[in-house]
């Protein structure tokens, strides 16, 4: 979920409204604002859905006022109504919130117990139903923001408003991010510098168990103990605000078109421009005596991490274990001293991975992240961060950010591979140079776009897609099934090559296409009799290849896209590219909403 605030002297609305805009990526289940209307009431406005509904509805229900809150939303406790819509009301306090407040079946007991009446079916509501309850007891707004936070368990961000204090808003962060803005006469709270880019570049992110008093013209801070703190203000880098579709029908179809240049700037990022090595920042450990690392992440950057195992164990010799972070933490693996924890997220707010960090930082692990969000929460709390340079992505589902982190993981697997000693400098000069080629050899892709629409239009009639892929392109097989399964809703699955006889081939007939990541690698001849086993079953190959591939292909795959000729090491970097841009093609015959599919999330904020 996203939220936003402001207290200033404009009308609260359209700041509270646009900013919502900005933030739609972390949900769109539904929307709404609150603000505190000239006569000093709450007044709120809230619709089921995308932005666009709020905005009708706002038009019917125009609200007035200087102070107000919004959220958008993406539904954990209770379905996407307009109801469960947040800002959420009690009495004389509205709140909004993201995260999830894990005892509120119990406050709620007691909150009920005391004659109060819920009327939705969110975590959330809870909050000002606590906060207004030591209203009563005649606390003053702070005192009883203070009093209910110590209440609460679980995560969250919240900014509440409160009826007749026209010019005062309270936020508090536990475990999911906020921060505020500082204008001139005017402050606000945000979720992230996405939210608050156009209206302050000031901006001070609170630390977990902050909460801070904000009027007009003063910010107030206070830590978990109620302690009056200091926080830095940072002056954010660039205002994210005016990014466009720049004459693409989608932001996936521009991102997907920015792969080459995403690429190409996190290389320069990590090569030194004199000597054309790979180079990275020191790390906090020396790298030929670390003993083992730990990956986790959500996601397609989940698959990068399984493609910068391969590498990292293939090239530098380094044991991996990797897992998704929403089970890292609780299969919790026993941790070697002075390891390394590597998280890799485009946002840096994922929830899931950013537990799994705080917990692998506890064990004692060196924290190295791999983000395109570098101020982020994660970025904040590692000991290094290795940026993708991608650039916004605003689509949902992530295309640029997962070249990115490939780009950034095989850099850091080269780095290994020369400080362990395990990769010689003519071997390493021809995979440098492979890399470095990767942004020409990606642009080329965008020639074969109609060997990809073809293929899309076989898949697209299908209820059921396999993806096979071996080695290092194992993970692109699994990145094209998710890809495909999240935005033209067809079910898809990747699996090994080789394990395709052990089950899954029993699913193969007519109907189900089956997708093969074949570049000409050592593992090729295995996966052409894989694909043989298929066809032999009556399935129709589809194949990303190179040309020598498809000369051997020839006879087995119904369509063949031929790729650029590249290193097996760069390969599945490069074929992850056609693999998103099938799923695309699939999801624009199908005429889904491809940027923001449903159900989804750009930026998972809760576990
Ligand atoms: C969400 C998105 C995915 C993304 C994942 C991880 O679930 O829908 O596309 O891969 O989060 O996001 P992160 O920002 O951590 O890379």
């Amino acid at each position: 979920c996203g939220i936003c605030g402001v207290v200033g002297h404009r009308p609260a609305t359209p700041i509270v409204f646009e900013a919502l805009r900005r933030l739609e990526y972390r949900g769109y289940d539904s929307a709404g604002i609150a603000t505190i209307a000239p006569d000093g009431q709450i007044t709120r406005c809230r619709a089921a859905g995308k932005l666009d509904n709020l905005a009708a509805a706002l038009k019917a229900h125009p609200l007035q006022g200087t102070t107000g809150i919004g959220h958008t939303r993406w539904a954990t406790h209770g379905a996407p109504t307009t109801n469960n819509a947040h800002p959420h009301q009690a009495g004389r306090v509205a709140i909004v919130h993201n995260g999830i407040i894990e005892n509120f079946a119990e406050l709620k007991k007691i909150l009920e117990g005391q004659g109060r009446q819920f009327v939705t079916e969110t975590d959330s509501e809870i909050v000002a139903h606590l906060v207004d309850s030591y209203l009563d007891q005649n606390m003053t707004p702070q005192q009883a923001a203070a009093a209910a936070l110590k209440h609460l368990e679980g995560a969250y961000a919240l900014a509440m408003i409160f009826e007749d204090h026209d010019g005062l808003m309270i936020g508090a962060r536990h475990g999911a991010p906020l921060a505020i803005g500082y204008g001139e006469g005017e402050m606000f709270l945000g979720s992230d510098s996405l939210a608050l880019a156009p209206l302050s570049r000031r901006i001070t992110y609170l630390e977990d168990g902050d909460w801070c008093v904000l009027t007009p013209q003063s910010v107030e801070i206070f830590d978990r103990t109620d302690r009056k703190v200091e926080r830095p203000i940072q002056i954010a880098a660039q205002t994210q605000s005016q990014i466009g579709k720049d004459g693409y029908r989608h932001f996936m179809e521009k991102e997907l078109h920015e792969h080459p240049v995403a690429i190409g700037q996190t290389l320069q990022r990590v090569t030194d421009p004199v000597t054309r090595r790979i180079t990275l920042p020191d790390f906090p450990f020396n790298a030929a005596e670390l003993p083992r690392a730990t990956i986790s992440a959500c996601g397609s950057a989940y698959y990068a991490g399984l493609v910068g195992r391969y590498w990292l164990e293939s090239l530098a010799r380094l044991p991996v274990d990797i897992d998704v972070a929403s089970e890292m933490r609780y299969r919790a693996p026993p941790q070697p001293d002075q390891g390394m924890a590597l998280l890799i997220s485009q946002s840096g707010e994922t929830a899931d991975t950013l537990g799994v960090l705080r917990f692998l930082k506890e064990a004692g692990q060196k924290i190295v992240s791999v983000l395109n969000v570098e101020h982020s929460t994660m970025g904040r709390e590692s000991d290094l961060v290795l940026g993708m340079v991608a650039g916004p992505e605003i689509s949902v589902a992530s295309t640029k950010a997962f070249t990115a982190q490939l780009t950034v993981l095989a850099a850091l697997a080269l780095t290994f591979a020369r400080e362990r000693g395990t990769l010689d400098t003519a071997a390493e000069q021809e995979l440098t140079a492979a890399l470095l080629d990767l942004p020409s050899r990606a642009a080329e892709i965008f020639s074969h776009l109609e060997g990809i629409r073809d293929m899309a239009r076989v898949v697209a009639q299908a209820r059921d897609v396999l993806y096979l892929g071996r080695g290092s392109c194992m993970p692109i097989a699994q990145e094209g099934a998710l890809k495909l399964k999240e935005i033209s809703y067809i079910h898809a699955e990747a699996y090994a090559a080789g394990e395709l006889k052990h089950g899954p081939i029993s699913l193969i007939d007519q109907t189900v296409p089956v997708v093969a990541i074949a570049p000409s690698t050592i593992l090729f001849d295995k996966m052409l009799s894989n694909l043989q086993e298929a066809k032999a079953r009556g399935g129709r190959i589809l194949a990303f290849t190179d040309a020598a591939g498809a000369e051997k292909l020839k006879d087995v795959a119904e369509q063949i896209v031929v790729l650029p000729d590249v290193d097996a090491f760069v390969a599945p970097i490069l074929y992850a590219i056609p693999v998103q841009i099938l799923a695309y093609e699939v999801a624009l015959l199908k005429g889904t909403d491809v940027d923001q599919p449903r159900n989804l999330a750009k930026s998972v904020t809760v576990e």
